[in-house]
């Protein structure tokens, strides 16, 4: 069996639907709506990264920076049930250290559930720390655990 080929790079309006798709599969009542995602892989100013194999969208990062912050924040993180496991989440969030590093960011933050054990067990093998929680942040009630990284010069 040959290698699958694995490529990151920005979302383009082609890739809505995909997007939308996989959207729909990782998240439930906290999804984005279809013009959400349009919006956010098109028009907005923050950044939207997919990860392909051979082609299909696998996952992906949406990255929102603002002007006068010196954080960037990972904004929404997901990858497809049938692509888990083989480190793609993992790429994805060294995607957003490297852009962190290249808009000159000197932390990388995101909230996470409380409830999201799969996760929260990812950021911090890639360095995040918990640095607050924001409670009942989400529609089910459910605390947010905010998460912090420093982006290394
Ligand atoms: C969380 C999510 C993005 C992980 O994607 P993934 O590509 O399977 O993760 P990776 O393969 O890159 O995982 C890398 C490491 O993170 C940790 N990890 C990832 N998922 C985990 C899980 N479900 N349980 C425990 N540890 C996990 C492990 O340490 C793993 O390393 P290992 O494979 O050597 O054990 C994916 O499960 C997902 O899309 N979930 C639904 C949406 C979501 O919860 N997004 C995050 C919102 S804040």
């Amino acid at each position: 069996m040959e290698t699958a080929k694995v490529m990151i790079r920005l979302a383009t309006k082609a890739d809505t639907p995909e997007l939308y798709r996989v959207e729909q599969r990782c998240f439930d009542a906290e999804s984005f709506s279809r013009r959400q995602v349009n919006y956010l892989a098109v028009q907005s100013s923050g950044s939207f990264w997919v990860l392909t194999e051979d082609e299909k969208i696998a996952g992906f990062i949406v990255l929102l920076q603002r002007a006068n912050s010196r954080a960037l924040r990972a904004y929404s993180l997901a990858v497809a049930p049938e692509f888990r496991g083989k480190k793609y989440a993992q790429q994805l969030m060294q995607k957003a250290d490297q852009q962190a590093q290249e808009l000159g960011k000197d932390r990388l933050y995101l909230e996470v559930s409380e409830h999201n054990h799969g996760a929260i067990q990812l950021y911090r093998k890639l360095g995040f720390e918990l640095t607050g929680i924001r409670p009942r942040y989400y529609r089910d009630g459910s605390n947010a655990c905010l998460m912090e990284k420093k982006v290394e010069d």
